[in-house]
């Protein structure tokens, strides 16, 4: 049987029932397929369901504040994610009437739609013949046909585009593309796949030339870069010191206690010796480390905080300062970065 046939039957046998499967409403595909790039489908659920029952129409998406956007995306991650959808969802309604487009060209078009998610849209919704390539599609052809080209360089992500238009079964790319990722992700998965059980071991590559767990071929991208923050917890009763992130830098426009950024690591009494520190504070403030340096892994940088107690610290009007008392009981209403909420959560400040 050929490949794409193979592939099609093994998923009516295995595939999950996922929400979104049963829809062709391009705008519902579109939210399931943002929320799922860089997330596990199992993460990505509760949040799918949360965003459908909040937004259940584009117009509803488009006219949301992005403050309430990004409080319902926290703990998702990579929130440009969430400010690219409110772009999105304000193009649909400027320049398409609000009728979510399902045709791949003005998909791609669309801010955080890339070729991935342009090429699901338009075949889950339209099934317009686009050959679907993400992470599980890229192991699947690599294994089964021994392709040993690196997946992320433009001449590996050329090759790999090549064979997935040929293996694409036009007549039914919505099934086929469905078919594959969910092959990759269940049957052929990245660590220790059980190709005993799988429909194509008699064909396929890696598996006849034991190099299963040498393809695909990934080459290393720039190293990570150690960022060190330093996190003041400043109680006054029922209220604590909060302040917004700028633009430009991760988790913009969130909400996080006042932080002194610092290129390396410090202790208390070296901390207290920084002209920055200085500035915010007094030199005789009384530091207790509530939580030792966390190492926070973004995609390319490391993120190593420390919360700090300020025990004598006393608000005076003399020192200009970037944050603002915010009532306890309030700070669910603020979106987070993961970090800070779980911060809250672990020292019962609040849940959420
Ligand atoms: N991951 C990304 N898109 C998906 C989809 N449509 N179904 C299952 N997993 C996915």
């Amino acid at each position: 049987m050929l490949f794409a046939q193979e592939i099609v039957q093994w998923y009516h046998k295995h595939k999950r029932d996922l929400p979104w499967r049963s829809t062709t409403d391009p705008y519902i595909i579109w939210l399931s397929e943002i929320i799922l790039q860089q997330t596990r489908v199992e993460q990505g659920l509760p949040y799918f369901h949360r965003f459908v029952a909040t937004y259940p129409t584009v117009q509803d998406f488009a006219n949301a504040e992005e403050d309430e956007i990004l409080r319902l995306w926290q703990g998702l991650g990579y929130y440009s994610r969430a400010r690219n959808m409110h772009k999105a969802a304000k193009t649909v309604i400027r320049e398409h009437n609000g009728t979510f487009p399902k045709d791949y060209n003005s998909l791609l078009k669309l801010p955080g739609v890339g070729e991935y998610t342009a090429a699901a849209i338009a075949s889950f919704s339209a099934n317009e013949p686009q050959a679907v390539l993400d992470g599980n599609v890229f192991r699947v052809l690599a294994r089964y046909f021994g392709i040993d080209e690196p997946i992320n360089t433009n001449k590996g992500k050329k090759i790999f585009s090549g064979v997935a238009t040929d293996m694409l079964d036009e007549k039914n790319a919505s099934i086929y593309n469905q078919a594959v990722m969910e092959f990759g992700a269940l049957q052929c998965k990245p660590q220790s796949p059980n190709c005993d059980i799988c429909p194509l071991n008699t064909s396929c590559y890696a598996r006849l030339e034991n190099k299963v767990n040498f393809l695909p071929v990934k080459i290393k991208g720039k190293a990570s870069k150690d960022r060190h923050f330093y996190y003041f917890i400043l109680k006054d009763k029922d209220r604590i010191a909060m302040q917004r992130r700028g633009p430009k830098d991760i988790w913009e426009n969130m909400y996080e206690f006042p932080l002194i950024e610092y290129p390396e690591a410090l202790d208390l009494s070296q901390l207290k010796e920084t002209s920055v520190f200085q500035q915010f504070f007094p030199v005789d403030s009384e530091l207790e480390i509530i939580s030792r340096p966390k190492k926070h892994v973004l995609s390319h940088q490391n993120i190593y905080a420390t919360f700090i107690a300020v025990k004598n610290f006393i608000q005076s009007g003399e020192k200009k300062r970037d944050w603002n008392y915010v009532f306890i009981k309030d700070l669910d209403t603020l979106a987070k970065p993961k970090l800070i909420f779980t911060f809250l959560r672990d020292h019962n400040i609040c849940n959420n």
